[in-house]
């Protein structure tokens, strides 16, 4: 027991789950929009704390709490250190199912937008089936893998409930769903499914 406490406390508090996961939602969400894969490896200006507070607000809202808005700015320091999505540690399983319980987490708190992580996915063809209600004004899809190319893309201006999307994976890599939206909406349901696997020995 007493060997287990001290161990934690000495665990590196490197990417730490000290970032809430609201808080990657609105980054990957919202100030993707300009900071998406940037890998300067440093900041490219040194502003202090209160300016860049003022910009995160001017962006991301002034309902933002000061720990929310030290987190987005944690976050962006992160992807531009190591290029890559600051981890979501959601448990993710193929040929799964997400739950809207599961799936309200990865809402944006504006309630206009989705980042789901889908895993990591081997070279194959996969199937997504997405449940989308309550839009008005239509919304972007995105798949997006951890080196920031946009597998696919569309902007869906129909009021159907069900998305089918058929997508290509050539590179074994983590990837994400992307959803957003001008006006709020729901997503109920998302199914991942494996068509094919190019290694169909695992
Ligand atoms: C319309 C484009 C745009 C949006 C949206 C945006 N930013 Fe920025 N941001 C910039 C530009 C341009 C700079 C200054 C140049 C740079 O460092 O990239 C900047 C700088 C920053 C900096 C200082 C970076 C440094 O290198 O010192 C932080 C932190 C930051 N943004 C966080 C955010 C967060 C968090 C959000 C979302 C709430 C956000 N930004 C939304 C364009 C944007």
């Amino acid at each position: 027991m007493l060997m287990a406490a001290i161990s934690m406390l000495l665990l590196p508090l490197t990417a730490s789950g000290d970032i809430k996961i609201e808080s990657k939602v609105i980054f990957n969400t919202n100030c993707a929009r300009c900071h998406e894969g940037e890998c300067s490896g440093r900041l490219t200006f040194h502003l202090q704390n209160n300016a860049v507070d003022q910009h995160i607000i001017r962006h991301g809202g002034d309902e933002l709490s000061l720990a929310t808005i030290r987190q987005l700015s944690e976050v962006l320091h992160y992807m531009k250190e190591k290029c890559s999505f600051y981890p979501m540690t959601v448990d993710v399983k193929l040929n799964g199912i997400y739950s809207k319980k599961r799936l309200d987490k990865l809402k944006s708190p504006a309630g206009n937008a989705y980042f789901v992580p889908l895993g990591s996915l081997e070279a194959g063809s996969y199937q997504l089936i997405l449940e989308v209600t309550g839009v008005d004004s239509g919304y972007c899809m995105e798949i997006i893998s951890a080196t920031f190319s946009h597998i696919e893309k569309r902007i869906i201006n129909n009021s159907k409930e069900k998305l089918i999307v058929q997508f290509n994976v050539d590179e074994q890599s983590e990837f994400y769903l992307r959803l957003r939206s001008q006006s709020p909406l729901n997503l109920n349901k998302l199914e991942l499914l494996a068509i094919e696997s190019k290694n169909a020995n695992n």
